[in-house]
């Protein structure tokens, strides 16, 4: 562990990260527009979708699209890659931290299949010489810091993902995120605390503890049981994208702050639809954010009524009246 658990910024390298709590990656939910929308509440350090070190390396539009990030971005976004390949690993590295990223995240816990088809993600974890000569050739070749995030065996008393960590670190990998459940658990089920914690305490690097986060409480008490440095917070932001800096809030001061007002929030949604707009033009935002209202109105309470118009939503003008509608205080109280 290097990193006291109750200091407020993280030395990843030569890189501050400026707070303990982080938005995971999510493919899908956490590119450029989203992340933004988090920072207008408070995120120290987030991190893109896993993007294709292949797509990259043959500078495939949909792929590098990936790579749009801005000012009111969170202040340190690592790009997470993935791959099977040396070369195009070490290629994408160089091409992520061009584009301005101060870090290079490697994902390493990806169980899809067609991720895991390719011996890259979760199935690279697994497999501890072309895992060695990856590290080494990305670290060798990337100009910032690299990180990884992996996630536990299915056995408890399999300790490969100790070892897996051992392995990054002495390749020069600057800090990791252990996502504590099993592969085969997939999101749900219990986090093996004591898994993350003998990796957060044996490797001389930071770790992000990640993995079914909802709260404030849940955060404080993912950090203490598994002595990790931080924290990371992925499907609950979704829905409260001011949670990552509740959580901040509450570490710090032991209060949670006020939750935004609803016409707060959706500014907030507003602002993050025109950053959508601004990247992918109006028609091709507006498809997307369905995806993000209904998680957006999920997380908060009396608007299940507007579920069926946040489905449908087809230009800038149906999110801004829906958002109109959601600004309202629901019938039963503020
Ligand atoms: C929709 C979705 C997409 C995800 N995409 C990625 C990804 O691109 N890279 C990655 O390392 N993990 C990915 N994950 C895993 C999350 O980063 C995180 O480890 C997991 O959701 C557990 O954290 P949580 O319980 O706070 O959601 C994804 C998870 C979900 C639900």
């Amino acid at each position: 562990m290097a990193e006291a658990s109750n200091s407020r910024t993280i030395k990843v390298g030569t890189v501050e990260v400026p707070g303990r709590v982080a938005l995971a990656p999510l493919a899908g939910y956490t590119e450029y527009p989203f992340r933004a929308a988090v920072a207008t509440f408070g995120c120290p350090y987030a991190v893109t979708p896993l993007i294709s070190a292949e797509g990259l390396v043959r500078r495939n539009r949909n792929t590098l699209r990936l790579l749009a990030r801005g000012d009111d971005d969170a202040p340190v976004v690592a790009a997470q890659i993935f791959g099977a390949r040396r070369g195009g690993m070490a290629e994408a590295a160089k091409i992520v931290a061009d584009a301005g990223f101060p870090l290079v995240d490697v994902n390493l816990g990806c169980p899809a299949p067609k991720i895991r088809k390719q011996e890259a993600g979760a199935a690279l974890a697994g497999n501890a010489v072309a895992l060695r000569r990856i590290a080494r050739a990305v670290v060798a070749a990337s100009p910032v810091p690299v990180t990884a995030k992996m996630r536990l065996a299915r056995d408890p008393s399999d300790k490969s993902t100790l070892a897996a960590a051992k392995l990054l670190s002495e390749e020069g990998v600057a800090a990791l995120t252990v996502h504590g459940r099993a592969v085969d658990q997939g999101l749900r089920g219990p986090v093996d605390f004591y898994a993350v914690k003998e990796i957060a305490e044996t490797v001389p690097l930071p770790v992000w503890a990640n993995g079914g986060v909802e709260t404030p409480q849940d955060a404080e008490a993912l950090l203490k049981e598994t002595a990790a440095a931080g924290v990371m917070v992925g499907r609950a932001a979704v829905s409260r994208p001011y949670l990552i800096n509740d959580i901040e809030t509450y570490l710090a001061d032991g209060a949670v702050p006020a939750a935004p007002s609803r016409a707060e929030l959706a500014e907030a949604i507003m602002f993050h639809f025109d950053k959508a707009a601004a990247l992918d033009g109006e028609e091709r935002a507006a498809r997307h954010f369905r995806i993000h209202l209904l998680a957006y109105l999920k997380g908060a309470r009396g608007a299940k009524a507007l579920l069926p118009r946040a489905a449908r939503v087809a230009c800038r003008r149906d999110v801004a009246d829906l958002l109109e509608e959601f600004a309202k205080p629901p019938e039963d109280g503020p």
